[in-house]
């Protein structure tokens, strides 16, 4: 046998031990997706587990949109965007993402995770700082390694800690405060204003991941500028097609001259091949139907105060969740496989999420509520919750 890193070793016996206590729940196959429903194993399970917030997927225009994007040009592009890779779909789409965020242009990559990691590191280098909060999503973490940066943290939504992080880089060449808008773990909101004016008074580039805020935020749901009303205040707002968007892709929407510098020399999109047809017309299709149908954002605001605000009474830790990623806190790691498996059993496709994804004593079921929900599997949910409680005493 081949002599393996001991990491591969390690990952083997994780993986062992938890398939032996029947906690495996990694990489389950769903066999077919019906809104807010999932079938595994022959079972329909009400779906906690989506980030299909808006309930967009299969919607009719965007599926039509997507196939007519075939039916013109084919499954592939053949190429990166310079070499005969842009179709009219790509221009299409940058356009709508800039119009839709009100800003002078944008640069779609081939996924949320390449943007951060291509952006981040075309835009600082060696000279620069590049300041995190502590619970930033891996890919603007992995960005900043990248870029070679100098990468400072501060402490979660810590205004305070940031101030002093800005304050021990100010003879950095440059630096930039990068954030997620809401986090993907907790389901909390970045103080955004407050964090614009420390920018300012600390001249440094503010940079905002919309991964969780698009299609969730604000009355029209275009994301942070409209809920908190800082229209333009935001140097570079990034965000993914995979999301509420049912497609695949990110992108980066700012002023025409950094979409310029992005073009010309980010590595992924000089030489990564371009979105598909389909999936850059998904995503147009995705935003006008965001805009035309505003309903699913206040439906979606509705079921996140239902189904938070029930739980809450009943005493349940969700952090300081305001958002549709809700985290049901079970400090002991045990009994969060325990009641996962409980939940799945009854019909409630939930997964769970351990340290170190999490810090410790915090392991989580993490619940993600959607527009499409009915009041009735909200009930069931939140009923099965309380008996897992009865069984597991997870409060
Ligand atoms: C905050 C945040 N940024 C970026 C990404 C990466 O996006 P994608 O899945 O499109 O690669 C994610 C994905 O989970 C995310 O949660």
């Amino acid at each position: 046998m081949r002599e393996y890193p001991q990491s591969v070793l390690e990952t083997e016996n994780t993986v062992r031990d938890l398939k032996s206590k029947n906690h495996y729940f990694y990489l389950q196959q769903v066999d077919r997706i019906d809104g807010q429903y999932v079938y595994c194993d022959n079972r329909k399970m009400i779906n906690l587990a989506s980030y299909s917030y808006l309930g967009l997927l299969h919607h009719p225009d965007i599926d039509a949109y997507a196939k007519k994007a075939i039916d013109d040009f084919g499954t592939g592009t053949h190429g990166v965007r310079i070499l005969a890779g842009t179709i009219p779909y790509h221009n299409e789409l940058e356009k709508t993402i800039a119009d839709f965020k009100k800003r002078e242009a944008a640069i779609v990559y081939s996924s949320g995770y390449v943007t951060n990691l291509s952006a981040i590191s075309t835009l600082f280098g060696r000279h620069d700082a590049v300041i995190c909060d502590k619970y930033d999503h891996a890919s603007i973490v992995d960005g900043c390694l990248l870029s070679g940066a100098e990468l400072v943290r501060f402490n979660h939504n810590d205004l305070e800690n940031l101030e002093k992080r800005l304050i021990q880089t100010q003879n950095h060449r440059s630096r930039c405060v990068l954030i997620d808008s809401v986090y993907s773990m907790d389901g909390d909101i970045a103080p955004i204003p407050e964090m614009i004016q420390l920018c300012r008074k600390y001249n440094a580039i503010f940079f905002v991941d919309e991964a969780h805020s698009l299609g969730v935020l604000g009355e029209k749901g275009t994301g942070v500028e409209e809920y908190f009303n800082c229209y333009g205040e935001i140097d570079i707002l990034m965000g993914t097609l995979s999301k509420v968007i049912p497609s695949m892709g990110g992108y980066i929407t700012a002023d025409e001259t950094l979409i310029s510098h992005l073009k010309h020399r980010s590595r992924s999109f000089v030489f990564s091949a371009a979105l598909t047809p389909a999936n850059t017309a998904a995503a147009t299709a995705s935003f006008r139907v965001i805009q035309k149908e505003t309903w699913r954002v206040h439906k979606l605001k509705e079921n996140i105060e239902y189904f938070t605000s029930i739980l809450r009474d009943q005493g349940f830790n969700l952090l300081n969740s305001q958002t549709a990623i809700i985290p049901l806190i079970i400090p002991d790691e045990e009994k969060t496989w325990q009641v996962c498996r409980f939940m799945q059993d009854k019909d409630i496709f939930v997964l769970p999420v351990v340290p170190p994804a999490v810090p410790p004593n915090t392991s989580r079921l993490r619940m993600n509520v959607s527009s499409e929900m009915t009041k009735e599997d909200m009930d069931y949910v939140i009923q099965t919750i309380f008996d897992a409680n009865k069984v597991f005493q997870i409060l």
